[in-house]
């Protein structure tokens, strides 16, 4: 599959549509649980445009033994999920919507401690079906850009991130930013 890098500089200015996009919604999130690993960095940006706590949860679909499972499996969860979760609102974040399995599971288990509201907010979104469904109760999904589906390189699995930020120049952008365009 047809790889496409994306530089450091890209994903801030993408962070920065979806925080403008949440303000303007009147949005306003007690915190975000990020799901590790890849929503990690994503979460820590959007706190400079949009200061609020971050948890964490951590999922695998490798077993011990390397065998890839059908469903997840939670490796961190919350440690207060009364506290955290119930009543509240909550900002979902990862870097990218694939096949939805992690994120619908993700969804699914934060819905089982009533929140008040969750909404997600995803750097990419590849146009590709679906393994789940969005949960009916979520209604707002923001997304920084939808993809094509391809392969994507993000600048924090690069090793020579000046060889990343090189590749990662789009004369012919490979997408479309809801947001801007
Ligand atoms: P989804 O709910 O986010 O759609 O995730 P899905 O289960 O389909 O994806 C399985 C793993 O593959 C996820 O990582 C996801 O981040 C990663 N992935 C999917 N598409 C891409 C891509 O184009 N580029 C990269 N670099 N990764 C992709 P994970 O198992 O949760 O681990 P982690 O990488 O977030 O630590
Ligand atoms: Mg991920």
């Amino acid at each position: 599959m047809e790889k496409l890098f994306i530089s450091y500089n890209q994903i801030h200015e993408t962070v920065k549509g979806i925080a403008q996009e949440i303000q303007s919604d009147g949005f306003a999130f007690d915190h975000m649980v990020a799901i590790g690993t890849g929503g990690f960095i994503p979460a820590h940006m959007l706190k400079t445009f949009i200061n609020r706590p971050i948890l964490t949860v951590g999922m695998a679909y490798y077993d011990l033994n390397d065998v890839k499972m059908d469903v997840p499996v939670i490796t961190q969860w919350l440690d207060d999920p009364e506290n955290q979760i119930t009543g509240r609102r909550i900002l979902l974040v990862d870097e990218v919507d694939d096949t939805r399995s992690t994120i619908g599971y993700c969804l699914e288990k934060l819905l089982t401690h009533d929140p008040k509201e969750i909404a997600v907010a995803v750097l990419h979104d590849k146009d590709k079906p679906k393994t789940r469904e969005i949960p009916p109760q979520i209604t707002r999904y923001y997304r920084g850009l939808k993809m094509e589906d391809r392969w994507i390189c993000y600048p924090w699995d690069a090793e020579d991130i000046w060889a990343q930020d090189k590749q990662a120049v789009w004369s012919d952008p490979p997408i479309e930013n809801p947001i801007t365009s």
